[in-house]
């Protein structure tokens, strides 16, 4: 590809879905959604967000993905090409160029660490390694507080990314995200079935599905906006980057409409699934972040056959979060490519190791995973995802803009009223609510 071969492509139109999907399924659908929706109290909160995917987040997707697909390229290459009639188009593109290739690099630092904890937890289900005698909490403070043990299976983690990843788009990523994608799939079915067994589904479905207006705070609404972006993986060009391996316009709707609906539902599954053991056991559904990683593994080990819950339940994580890291590596490494004509094998593997440093730096530097955590989630990705929109409305023409469609005028126009209008409205509320320059309750 680097030199003069034609640009890699996706096999096939289910591979590329299962691919996007493996992207946007991750750490943010198992273990943030679920958390969040117990802190904002469950169905008003779950029914806003659905509203956030569905408004926001699918015009979005198709912006991100047609961008990709048009441009060919990676973020600042597919913008910098489709908007150069525009006096602002390059600037706006080195904006949302280098704010994907950063995003790419600081998500992944932090996320493999946290996908690393799910590996120590798993390795805990098989009977590897000891549990605390004190329970989950103090097994998951010695862990985090134990820098060389999570630096372990943060390295582990980040190779089988990087091996992926350095394989390229079919060899690599379409393959594993075939494999992961369907036993993700498989894996939450029987946890659904197990929790019909062992209780607890009804109250589960309750608190997820019964909305209680009265509950839902503006907060929380900016809340459910900001997690729509994270759990589609918008706003950091990463599916413009899986965008820039499709051969065809005309799918790309569906497609993207796929692929968020499949985020969705998996989110709602892994929420029904994990409220379901805590309702059973009494619990309080407003645990916050230590949800899978405290709360749960102390209820596994008093369920009947919670052995066998605890292991599905770890390699569900550690699947999800291994599809969307590939992703992430996937933008910077495409960026190298693209831009600075490196190898892929060398850009995969000296991009990893360079994540990999940063990442080792959270693994023994506990408030660097906050920082970056929120340096990201709540100004990259929305102030990214306004610079997309904001292109993607304005500056791309129109044979650009409306080519996935297909000639459906109707949806074209609706589309562009909304990503031209609503996007970046909405989008600047969550980022002034998030730099605290708009003071709403909850
Ligand atoms: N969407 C992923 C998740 O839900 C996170 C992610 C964000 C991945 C941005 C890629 C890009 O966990």
């Amino acid at each position: 590809m680097a030199n003069g071969a034609p640009r890699a492509q996706w096999g096939s139109r289910l591979g590329f879905v299962l691919a996007a999907a493996g992207g946007a399924v991750g750490l943010g659908n198992i273990w943030k959604f679920p958390y969040i929706a117990g802190e904002y109290g469950g169905g008003a909160f779950v029914l806003f967000y659905l509203f956030c995917i569905a408004v926001v987040g699918m015009p979005l997707m198709y912006a991100e993905l047609i961008i990709g697909r048009r441009g060919g390229k990676d973020p600042l290459g597919s913008l910098r090409a489709l908007t150069k009639s525009s006096p602002a188009g390059p600037a706006l593109s080195w904006v949302a160029g280098l704010m994907s290739v950063a995003g790419g690099f600081l998500i992944l630092s932090f996320y493999s660490v946290v996908a690393g904890w799910a590996i120590h937890f798993l390795m805990i289900s098989l009977g590897a390694i000891e549990m605390a005698p004190e329970g989950a909490e103090a097994t998951f403070g010695a862990l985090v507080g134990n820098g060389w043990m999570s630096a372990l299976w943060h390295s582990v983690f980040m190779l089988i990314t990087i091996v992926v990843v350095a394989q390229g788009i079919q060899k690599g990523i379409e393959r594993a995200c075939s494999i992961l994608m369907p036993s993700l799939i498989g894996i939450l079915l029987i946890l659904l079935v197990y929790v019909g067994v062992t209780g607890g589904l009804g109250d589960s479905l309750a608190f997820l599905f019964r909305p209680n207006f009265a509950d839902l705070t503006p907060g929380g609404m900016l809340e459910a906006l900001g997690h729509a972006f994270f759990t589609l993986s918008l706003g950091m060009g990463a599916m413009i980057t899986y965008g820039s391996y499709l051969g065809k316009d005309s799918h790309v709707l569906r497609d993207g409409v796929a692929v968020a609906i499949l985020d969705t539902v998996i989110a709602l599954l892994a929420g029904t699934v994990i409220f379901a053991v805590v309702f059973a056991a009494g619990k309080e559904p407003g645990a916050g972040p230590g949800l899978v990683f405290v709360t749960l593994p102390d209820l596994f080990q008093s369920m009947p056959g919670g052995g066998f819950f605890a292991v599905a339940f770890f390699f569900l994580l550690i699947f999800a979060a291994w599809s969307s890291a590939i992703s992430l590596l996937e933008v910077v490494v495409t960026f190298f490519v693209d831009e600075a004509k490196m190898s892929r094998t060398a850009a995969a593997w000296g991009l990893g190791l360079v994540t990999w440093g940063l990442g080792m730096a959270v693994a023994f530097h506990g408030p660097l995973l906050d920082f970056l955590d929120n340096l990201t989630t709540r100004y990259l990705l929305p102030g990214g995802g306004l610079v997309i929109a904001l292109i993607a409305g304005w500056m791309l023409s129109k044979q650009d803009r409306e080519a996935g469609f297909a000639g459906a005028n109707v949806l074209a126009a609706g589309w562009t009223f909304i990503i031209r209008f609503l996007t970046p409205v909405a989008v600047a509320l969550v980022l002034l609510q998030k730099m605290g320059l708009l003071q709403l309750g909850g």
